[in-house]
């Protein structure tokens, strides 16, 4: 059966890329030597209570991101881009930590789909491949799923369409995102961590994978962006995140670049480090030497800072797997940065030293001047958050109030989550990130790697404080504030 599938999809293939490659010749034709532009896809940001969704504690099958909404802590934002299935446009969350694309049907009546007014998958359109599908996402504290089955349909995205690509049409989810406008989820990741495709290849959960058989169902069945890759009808095998600070649009600039960077940044300005690999122990697609190792966007981080201070590495053990080396996921289906927990605390208390996370409603308030300055040391170089990317005001007409709600502590590393940082929405504010997939089938020859550009003023902990100084006196809410703070920028 499988054979089958894979054939057809070859057929279908070569009279896509005969489009694609023509429409590359022709821009071609004028500017031979030079790398084609990206394909660019506006990110829109839909406010959303505070959002954070990362990976399932021991999980067997690798699966990716989750969501936990926690609807006290107050509003956020959720990241949100145009793909088109079947000719209808479906508006889905960006993830970098999951590597299925769903999407919810119009059967979906239960849990968070009751009363959800985003665009569903027409069931009529549904052309299934049988295969049932759970995702499970959130973490030790929280969990969420997302089940349906896996159906085939074309899938475009930035205009660059794929014939029968797999997806899961979700007839019941307790993800809280289809209730804030988002028809399903977008994953980015690496094929090692989809579930679709496992399913595609009849693996059940806990089974031994073929990794030959996996690694060669990539072209046909692996994640849209995965599949591209491997189409090589991408200039680059890449992509490239900038998420927006506000809701309302002021900053505007959210934007995902499929194929190359996004124009006019030089790759000397990147700083590159290689995506951390799983070791089959660990989690890690099997124990042959050929095997991709690339299971998650994850990179290790030399160290972490607070106002300049180097802080000690987290001795919370890894529940059975290497502890000593420190890597962070790199996730936008996250809305928070989470570290150890005993990092975690020891940052809040060092800022709020009347914190107590064991007493319930204790918030780590902090004076909105302070600014603090928290830094991830990545490849030699010093990547900030910016410091209004850290705290928020807890009142939003009081300039002076501040917590630092966007640190949370989260559990340390496992089988088939090796970080102990999960680098989430925050971080893309401050920072640009290209995402460079290597050579997927052969990644000994071209290994992933991830490209991080700062785009934190030097003056950001100044600037900060002059607004909160600015807004106080004057009475204005700090939020308006910023939006000059960005004018300033
Ligand atoms: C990956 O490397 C292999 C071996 O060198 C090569 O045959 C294949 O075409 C490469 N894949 C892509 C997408 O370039
Ligand atoms: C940018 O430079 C890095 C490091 O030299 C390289 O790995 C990467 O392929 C280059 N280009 C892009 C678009 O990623």
């Amino acid at each position: 059966m499988f054979n089958g599938v894979y054939l057809t999809t070859l057929v279908l293939f070569s009279i896509f890329l005969t489009r694609i490659v023509a429409h590359h010749r022709k821009q071609c034709a004028t500017q031979p030597s030079i790398a084609l532009p990206a394909f660019e896809v506006a990110i829109t940001t839909i406010g959303a209570p505070k959002y954070d969704h990362y990976k399932a504690e021991g999980s067997k099958r690798i699966l990716g991101i989750g969501n936990n909404l926690d609807l006290e802590r107050g509003v956020n934002r959720l990241y949100t881009v145009p793909v088109e299935l079947g000719g209808k446009v479906f508006h889905v969350n960006l993830d970098t930590g999951s590597s299925d694309l769903w999407l919810v049907s119009d059967k979906c009546h239960t849990n968070a789909c009751r009363g959800a007014s985003v665009a569903r998958y027409p069931t009529s359109f549904f052309r299934t491949t049988s295969m049932d599908v759970e995702m499970l996402y959130g973490d030790s504290k929280s969990g969420t799923f997302a089940s349906g089955t896996v159906g085939l349909d074309t899938a475009s995205i930035a205009g660059i369409a794929l014939p029968r690509h797999p997806f899961a049409l979700i007839e019941d989810t307790n993800n809280l995102l289809v209730q804030f406008g988002a028809s399903g989820i977008f994953g980015l990741s690496f094929p090692a961590a989809s579930t679709v495709q496992a399913a595609l290849l009849g693996t059940e959960e806990g089974s031994d994978i073929d990794v030959d058989d996996y690694v060669h169902s990539i072209e046909s069945n692996g994640p849209l962006l995965s599949r591209m890759t491997e189409a090589k009808v991408l200039d680059i095998p890449t992509f490239s995140i900038s998420l927006e600070r506000h809701t309302n649009g002021l900053d505007g600039k959210g934007l995902l670049t499929i194929g190359n960077l996004p124009e006019g940044i030089d790759n000397s300005s990147l700083t590159w480090v290689p995506v951390r690999l799983y070791p089959g122990k660990d989690g890690g697609m099997g124990t042959f030497s050929a095997a991709p190792e690339e299971v998650r966007w994850e990179i290790e981080i030399d160290g972490v800072f607070l106002e300049g201070q180097r802080l000690p590495e987290s001795t919370t053990p890894a529940n059975g797997v290497d502890s000593e080396r420190v890597s962070a996921l790199i996730d936008t289906g996250n809305s928070l940065l989470r570290g150890p927990e005993d990092v975690v605390v020891k940052i809040l208390q060092t800022l709020s030293p009347r914190f107590d996370p064991n007493v319930a409603g204790s918030v780590p308030s902090v004076p909105c001047g302070m600014a603090p300055a928290l830094s991830f040391q990545i490849g030699g170089q010093m990547f900030p958050i910016d410091p209004r990317d850290f705290v928020s005001q807890l009142d939003p007409e009081d300039a002076v109030a501040c917590q630092a709600d966007n640190l949370v502590p989260t559990d340390p590393p496992s089988y088939g989550n090796l970080f102990r940082w999960s680098l989430g929405t925050p971080f893309f504010r401050s920072n640009l990130v290209v995402f460079h997939y290597g050579n997927l089938t052969h990644p000994s020859v071209d290994p992933p790697r991830i490209g991080l550009r700062s785009n934190v003023p030097a003056n950001a902990y100044f600037l900060m404080r002059e607004a909160v100084k600015i807004a106080a006196e004057k009475g204005t809410s700090l939020l308006s504030r910023f939006y000059i703070l960005h004018i300033l920028d």
